[in-house]
């Protein structure tokens, strides 16, 4: 297993819709190297051009996070969500814009369509902490970051660290956006 580099914001592969997975026969080495990387950085979420790789596949694990019950990585490949019911304010980081977080509304729960490793079709819902962590992982998919939710006040109050990253790789001091 090997860790990857982390693609920080102003990474062009970022704002990219990501490729349909199409080759199967050497995903689990990338999946694992993935996961290792998320476990490093203490991530509960990596989606793959993340880590440099354009492709539709992201995964989460949300285990280590207090009062969860979901006790495994999950994978999610070529993912479609498909129904968003809901919504709820949750505060969210991401290792791509380090040091910087912000209330995100998003919707409470969702249903996703997607292949799991074994290329096999799989629709679920999700709801709580992996239904927030799947949106923002598949909004990288279709080169999305959280902050673009922001409204053009709270953007202007990141800008200077999001100049910071581009330039750093960290900004000089942290935010939190309420
Ligand atoms: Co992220």
């Amino acid at each position: 297993m090997a860790l990857l580099p982390l693609q920080k914001y102003g990474s062009s592969l970022l704002r990219r819709k990501t490729k349909e997975v199409i080759e199967f026969s050497n995903l689990q080495p990338l999946l694992n190297d993935m996961l290792e990387t998320m476990y490093q950085e203490e991530g509960i979420g990596l989606a793959a051009n993340q880590v440099g790789i354009n492709q539709s596949l992201f995964v989460v694990d949300v285990s280590n996070i207090e009062d969860e019950t979901d006790t495994k990585p999950r994978i999610f490949i070529n993912p479609k969500i498909i129904d968003r019911e809901g919504s709820v304010d949750i505060e969210e980081g991401c290792l791509s814009v380090p040091e910087i977080r912000a209330v995100i509304t998003r919707a409470e729960n969702i249903t996703i369509e997607y292949l799991d490793v074994k290329q096999k079709k799989q629709t679920d819902q999700y709801s709580g902490m992996l239904a927030r962590v799947i949106q923002h992982e598949y909004d990288h998919l279709q080169g999305k970051y959280f902050t673009d939710y922001l409204s053009l006040t709270k953007k202007s109050m990141i800008q200077k660290r999001l100049v910071e990253i581009l330039q750093k790789g960290i900004p000089s001091k942290s935010i939190t956006i309420k």
